[in-house]
């Protein structure tokens, strides 16, 4: 939610801002602005409602303003409506103190009162004006550094931040603090910077590093110094990051979904190969080893929206295979339940940013219990990778469209390797059906390819709907966790009204929407429960439902009910999710795509939910 960028160095800063900005609008995208220190030294700023084009337009693509110095901002608003008003950067009245940030301020209220007793004015509705004027009156009040101003700052903010600051006494200079929001600090020969997300900075450079809460960083040209709340200053290691700079580009796809949805094939690939050794799962790399596995008592899941999804999934395929009790939970009511947790238990944190504000705190809320932690993360380095006991980092690669297609395949992935680990190990399973359920896995990227090279017919399915007022999704057991998923596609990035249900939960009430041509699709992979879930579409049917049915080759029979058909590929019945979940990525793309819609930045919607 909301990303910023910060450069200094010898070249134009506002062309690498706008540029880094430009990787980082999934992040948000309802204003921008950036402020940039010119040759004269002093701080210009520039904003824009709407896209970043606008701004891209207002400063002719940054080319309109010189200086080698400077913070960038793209927003999804929390505090205020999207309006130039609002957007960032902010400043203190002086110009002397110029921030952006990402996060909320929780007691912004409180410090707004004190900053108006002190005779400050406000000219926006952010908490990050708030923040800004914050450490201007620490900055002026004790006529110390930036460090001891920040400083005095971070002690009376409550709530979440990434802040990048910059003086106007200290040319040449950002400052950056955080708490729990992602920042990344880059260094390149001579010039430093700063940017939620490595996309931003991949072009640049890989050399990055990890801020720490509740620390500052003073970027100067090619050089970051960190520095903790007693202002003393703290050593770190620079890490490199592996993901190439192609990875952050469309390559050729008119959109960053459809490219991520045919990545999919070696996202899986890397991410089993990752834990595969001479045709054995090895766990070593996540630091679990036998002793830990045997004694686990049982699972937690915590995870949110989609990562949500792959735990209802993981549930069935853990409890089916490795036999021990799992719980899933959506990581916003895990943390404020008061979860009675099993000494013994292991808590599984699903979240392809490593940032989500809920499992993050979930993820704190079990450690303050603890409770082993295990965090099944993408981005490298990312506050939940760093603050779990152990990582499984799923090999997704950099997923930039808000939809999430290719992390949720790696996760899934990754949730099988541990199920069918855990089993083995535990002796649940023999040595024959582990190595047979190690092979199907090896299947996945082939039948995964195979289902996206028929995407066509998906394609023309999925243009007659787009007038669609509601859909529902419906099927039994892991059919019903792939509904789930396969619904939250749908409806945000179609803005078409859909829900997900357990096929047999439909006679409790929901029945009574099914009117006249409503599309219901059924998802029937699951050989024990194809005649029940036909039977409950047969029932929709008669109501005048319009149905389609996703299931595997040989179930022909569905062809006397269902309207529209789509095969995919058999596989173990506790995989099926990896490939039955692509013909509705699909049809959500193809859906959005045939209404006009912009596929990779859904309205309201932000990739990375670092607030609650
Ligand atoms: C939906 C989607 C979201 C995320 C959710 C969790 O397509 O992408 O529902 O799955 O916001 O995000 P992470 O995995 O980053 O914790």
């Amino acid at each position: 939610m909301c990303g910023i960028v910060g450069y200094t160095g010898e070249r134009q800063a506002a062309v690498i801002l706008l540029e880094g900005l430009s990787k980082l609008e999934y992040r948000g995208y309802d204003s921008a602005g950036v402020a940039v220190r010119d040759n004269d030294g002093k701080i210009e700023v520039v904003k824009a409602k709407g896209r970043l084009s606008v701004l891209e337009e207002k400063t002719n693509g940054g080319q309109a303003l010189s200086g080698t110095c400077g913070i960038g901002h793209t927003r999804w608003a929390t505090h205020g409506e999207p309006s130039e008003g609002n957007a960032h950067p902010h400043h203190s009245d002086d110009l002397s103190v110029v921030a952006v940030h990402n996060g909320i301020i929780e007691n912004y209220q409180e410090l707004k009162d004190k900053l108006i007793r002190k005779g400050y004015q406000f000219y926006s509705e952010t908490d990050t004006e708030i923040a800004v004027k914050l450490i201007d009156y620490y900055y002026k009040k004790y006529l110390g550094t930036p460090v001891d101003a920040i400083n005095h700052a971070m002690v009376r903010i409550r709530g979440s931040y990434a802040l990048a600051v910059m003086f106007e006494e200290y040319p040449g200079e950002i400052y950056a603090a955080r708490k729990d929001s992602p920042m990344i600090l880059g260094v390149g020969e001579g010039e430093c910077y700063l940017a939620s997300d490595v996309p931003a900075i991949l072009k640049y450079t890989r050399n990055v590093y990890y801020i720490g809460n509740m620390e500052i960083g003073r970027l100067g040209k090619g050089q970051v110094t960190f520095y903790n709340l007693d202002g003393d200053q703290v050593e770190k290691e620079a890490t490199e990051i592996q993901w190439d700079a192609e990875a952050a580009e469309k390559a050729g796809y008119e959109h960053f979904m459809m490219k991520e949805i045919h990545e999919q094939p070696k996202a899986v690939s890397d991410t089993l190969r990752s834990v595969l050794r001479d045709g054995r799962i090895d766990l070593s790399d996540v630091g679990l080893t036998e002793e830990d596995i045997k004694e686990i008592s049982r699972i937690y899941i915590v995870a949110c929206g989609s990562a949500y999804h792959v735990g209802v999934a993981a549930q069935y395929v853990i409890e089916d295979l490795a036999k021990i009790p799992v719980r899933v939970e959506l990581a916003s009511e895990f943390r404020y339940r008061r979860p009675l947790l099993d000494p013994s238990g292991l808590v599984i944190v699903i979240s392809q940013s490593g940032e989500t504000a809920d499992s993050l705190a979930a993820l704190r809320e079990a450690k303050e219990k603890g409770i082993k932690t295990l965090g099944i993360v993408n981005v490298v380095g990312s506050s939940i990778a760093r603050e779990a006991d152990n990582v499984f980092y799923t090999l997704a690669g950099p997923e930039i469209a808000v939809a999430t297609t290719k992390a949720y395949s790696t996760q899934l992935i990754a949730c099988y390797a541990l199920a069918i680990q855990f089993a083995k190990v535990r002796g649940e399973i023999d040595d024959e059906d582990y190595t047979g359920l190690i092979t199907e896995l090896e299947t996945l990227p082939d039948k995964i390819g195979k289902i996206i090279e028929d995407k066509e017919r998906i394609q023309w399915f999925a243009s007659k709907q787009a007038a669609a007022k509601d859909i529902f999704f419906i099927g039994r057991g892991i059919d019903y966790a792939i509904t789930l998923e396969g619904s939250l596609k749908m409806k945000e990035i179609s803005y078409i009204h859909s829900e997900a249900y357990a096929a047999g939960e439909l006679k409790h009430g929901t029945i009574s929407l099914i009117e006249d041509g409503t599309l219901v699709i059924g998802v029937l992979t699951q050989q024990d429960l194809y005649e029940k879930t036909v039977s409950n579409m047969v029932e929709c049917k008669s109501r005048g439902a319009y149905l389609m049915g996703l299931t595997t080759y040989g179930n022909y029979s569905i062809e006397d009910t269902a309207d529209f058909v789509v095969y995919v590929p058999k596989t173990d019945v506790h995989f099926s999710v990896s490939l039955a979940v692509i013909p509705l990525q699909l049809m959500a793309y193809y859906v959005s795509l045939a209404k006009g819609l912009d596929v990779d930045k859904p309205r309201n919607l932000a990739k990375s939910v670092t607030v609650e």
